[in-house]
Parts: structure tokens; C-alpha cells; sequence
């Protein structure tokens, strides 16, 4: 069957929601597959909501019907299948962001995204690398192809996600209209349209994988210790329980190999600061490109000092009078502590959600970077061409990806799921790229996302009112 990509204004239901004692009547186009030959009816499908005033000709915030930005977030958690997200549920652990955005007078376009245990009944492996990425394309080219009827600005698509969700968010507005992807596009039957973005918010992605390693060990390199919280079931309820563990022997060899490999890698990229300044590392892992992770640290602290957090007893963290002037780096890291041991991405005997992201239709789990290759006993690797299309870095001012002209990125202070180089690294490669962006560690935030939505929304207004 193939399906019709024709947006059908006609296909909806009105429906309300209630939470926190506010009701939102909204237009509900649902279950909407966003490609003619989906292999997941379920998962490559888009809902579409919109507030029900606007078509009363009324305004929310100073939107209207057409006029409204397209908040778009997608629900992908550790490179799972994510499905469209609802406006009356919970995302990870939160009332739904959708309410608040709809709320705010956005309209929502949420895509299901396919993910990579998604498995026919043959087995046969379905949303592995890269399809994540090519059904958030899909979908966002459905809106474009439909610009003439679809509800809101086309031209004012933001997107939206955490964590693995925040890498795709990040990739899906670096790679705009990129070739790269059409084959895979034209394989689905994605709309002919363009693919680029207005704006892409990434909250701590989990992105550049194949330099994950290096930039973990970088960080925490001599922490041997490793703080992962543990899955444990009791009565039929899940939860987390802190738990410690020493690395193994050969884990720390591992990531002694590790940590030198990365100044290579962050030089080569050729960094500036604001002040076109080269930030670079020597071989021990020394330099200005630390000097600014540590600058953006401490401004997280100051801020939080400044917002009266009380920071008394924290002994990283150096004062020149009333203000932060410095941090102890190996102290800082101490105290947020490591949470995955080497290697925390590419694993040597490749259990990791991101080898497993990096299967094939049969082969479940495979490697993607060299080192952990040459240092296992399996030899799977991904192809170097998939590798390529899952990070970011590489369109970033290459010249032929429309690239987001807005960006907002969030990494929690206290987040371990991915050194802090990642962000920092991503945020100064788009600044160089000529592209703002919106940058912070929140303090004291762990893994999260959707945490300052009130924030979030201000800086879509303010790039939506202003452009
Ligand atoms: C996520 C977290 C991780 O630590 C990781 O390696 C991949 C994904 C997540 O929360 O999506």
C-alpha cells in the first residue's frame, strides 16, 4: 500500500485536556504516516495538533492559525523507537511538553521516529542507524510538501529533544537538504521537499559518538570508579538505585589509551573562542579548549550563586572575592562522578545502547570507531558512511547542508552521560559556523530535558516575533 502524502485539513478531532487546573481545546490530526512506504505504520506517523481557537480567527501570544511556530518534538530516549508524542501524557517523567507548547500558542508536529530494537517477526532489524535521523527528515519534508495547508509556519520549525532525542534534534539541524540522506528518503518515499529547520533545542545530546570515547576519557580519565544507576524491579515497580563499581584493570588500560587520543582529534577541528582564539590541547590534555569547559562551569555556578543557590561547602569551586573565579577540574569531576566506565560508547564487548544503534537488519550490535575494534574480540563495524551521517560535526559549515539558523543547546552541569567537551564542542563549531547559539550548563541539572520550558518557549517567541 502507498500511502497519499496530501495533508487532509478534514481529518481531525477536537479535543481537551486538563492538568494543572488549565483546559486546552485543541485540533487533533493524528496518525498521519509521514512517507508512502512506511516500514512502521506506527512509528513513521506524525500527530498534529493545534489550538482549536485559531480557526474562531483567534490569536494565542500574538500567533494566529499561520502564523504560529511548529514546535516539533520528537520522544527518542537511548536510540529507542520514540512514538509521537500526545499532549495529555508523560515524557519521561513529566507532564507532556506538547500541553505547555500548545498552551504557548505553538503548533505541535510530533513524528514517531523509528528506533533501533524495532524488529519485524522474522527478526530482521529495522531502525538501526540511520533511521532515526531519516524519519525525522521524512516527517519535517511531509510539513514542507504540505506548506499551503498545513496549520501554522512552515518556516518556523523547531525542533525538539533529550538526550539521544537532543543528538537527532542536533543532526536533524546540521544536515538540512543534505544528499547524503536522499537515497534512504527516496527508499521510504518522503515527500520531494526541502528537509531544513528554523531552529533546533537539544537538551544534553548524546552526539559525536564516534569521538564519545576519547572526550569521556578526556574528562574523566583517573576517576576509576563508576556511578551507574542500576534497573532493580520490586513488586512489579521499576526504579533506580545508585550504585558504584570499580572499573576493571583492563578498563582503565583502556582508558589510559583513551584520554591521549583526544587532543588530536579536538585540534584538528580547529576551534576559536569569542574572541578568535585558538582553542586547542597539548598532549596531556592542557589548554585553552579546557579553559573554556572550566569558563563555562563556572558561570554556571556564578549564575546559580547569583539566583541565591547556596554554594557554601563546595570545595571546587575558588573565589576572587564575591565572585567564581576558577574551578578544581579533577575535584569537579570527583564530585559529579563518572558514570560509565571505558569505553562508554563504543564498549569493547559492544553492549552499549550506541553499538546497538550501530547494527545492521541482522547483525544486532557493532563497532564504530577503530580503537574499540582493534581492541576487541568482535570486528563488526558499522559502515564508515553511516558513521559519517550520525554526527553532526561533519555538516556543520561544510557548506552544503542548510544548516538551522537558530540554535539552543542545554547540558546539565551535573550531567554524566556524555563529556562536557561534546556540547562545548558542538556549540563553538556552530558559533565558528556563523550561527548564534544559545548555550548553557544549568546548574546542578543532571540528564534531562524539558526542565526551563518557560525559557525555552521565550527564545522561540523571540526568534519567531523577530524574524
Ligand atoms: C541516552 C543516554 C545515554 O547515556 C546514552 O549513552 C545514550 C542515550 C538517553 O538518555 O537517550
Amino acid at each position: 500500500m502507498k500511502y497519499n502524502l496530501k495533508f487532509d485539513p478534514t481529518k481531525y478531532e477536537v479535543k481537551t485536556v486538563r492538568h494543572d487546573g488549565q483546559t486546552i481545546t485543541y485540533r487533533a490530526f493524528e496518525h498521519i504516516v509521514y512517507v508512502e512506504k512506511p516500514v512502521d505504520e506506527q512509528y513513521q506517523s506524525m500527530n498534529i495538533f493545534v489550538p482549536e481557537c485559531y480557526y474562531a480567527g483567534e490569536r494565542i501570544n500574538g500567533y494566529t492559525l499561520h502564523t504560529a511556530p511548529i514546535f516539533l518534538p520528537n520522544k527518542v530516549g537511548g536510540y529507542m523507537p520514540g512514538l509521537p508524542d500526545e499532549p495529555n501524557g508523560t515524557d519521561f517523567g513529566h507532564f507532556s511538553t506538547s500541553f505547555y507548547a500548545l498552551q504557548r500558542g505553538y503548533v505541535v508536529a510530533a513524528p514517531g521516529v523509528r528506533g533501533r530494537v524495532n524488529r519485524t517477526e522474522e527478526g530482521v532489524y529495522y531502525g538501526k542507524a540511520p533511521a532515526c535521523i531519516v524519519d525525522l527528515k521524512a516527517a519535517v519534508r511531509y510539513l514542507h510538501a504540505n506548506a499551503d495547508v498545513i496549520p501554522g509556519d512552515v518556516e518556523k520549525i523547531v525542533s525538539n529533544g533529550t538526550s539521544a532525542g537532543g543528538a537527532l534534534s542536533s543532526l536533524l539541524g546540521a544536515t538540512g537538504n543534505h544528499p547524503d540522506y536522499a537515497p534512504y528518503l527516496a527508499q521510504l518515499g518522503a515527500a520531494d521537499a526541502r528537509d531544513d529547520i528554523f531552529a533546533a533545542s537539544c537538551y544534553c545530546p548524546i552526539t559525536n559518538l564516534d569521538h564519545a570515547d576519547m572526550a569521556y576519557e578526556w574528562m574523566y580519565n583517573g576517576e576509576n570508579t563508576y556511578h551507574m544507576p542500576r534497573r532493580v524491579v520490586e513488586n512489579g515497580e521499576e526504579r533506580f538505585v545508585p550504585f558504584a563499581e570499580q572499573m576493571s584493570e583492563a578498563q582503565i588500560v583502556l582508558s589510559d589509551l583513551a584520554k591521549p587520543q583526544f587532543p588530536a582529534y579536538l585540534n584538528s577541528l580547529g576551534l576559536k573562542d569569542e574572541q578568535g582564539n585558538a582553542l586547542t590541547l597539548d598532549e596531556s590534555g592542557e589548554g585553552s579548549f579546557k579553559a573554556l569547559v572550566e569558563r563555562y562551569v563556572i558561570a554556571s555556578a556564578q549564575q546559580a550563586r547569583e539566583a541565591g543557590e547556596d554554594l557554601y561547602g563546595i570545595d571546587w569551586l575558588k573565589y576572587e572575592g564575591d565572585v567564581i573565579s576558577a574551578i578544581d577540574f579533577p575535584a569537579y569531576v570527583r564530585y559529579i562522578t563518572r558514570m560509565k566506565p571505558a569505553l562508554a560508547f563504543d564498549g569493547q564487548s559492544m553492549t552499549t545502547p550506541e553499538n546497538d544503534l550501530f547494527g545492521n537488519a541482522t547483525v544486532n550490535c557493532r563497532h564504530f570507531t577503530e580503537f574499540s575494534c582493534e581492541h576487541s574480540a568482535q570486528k563488526d563495524m558499522a559502515e564508515a558512511q553511516v558513521i559519517h551521517m550520525m554526527n553532526p560535526m561533519n555538516y556543520i559549515g561544510s557548506g552544503d547542508a542548510k544548516v538551522a539558523p537558530h540554535w539552543r543547546i542545554r547540558h546539565g552541569e551535573a550531567d554524566r552521560d556524555t563529556s562536557l567537551a561534546i556540547p562545548v564542542m558542538l556549540a563553538t563549531k556552530l558559533r565558528n559556523a556563523g550561527y548564534p547559539v544559545d548555550f548553557r550548563l544549568p546548574w546542578n541539572v543532571p540528564h534531562a530535558g524539558d526542565y526551563d520550558l518557560d525559557e525555552l518557549f521565550a527564545w522561540i517567541d523571540g526568534l519567531a516575533h523577530n524574524s
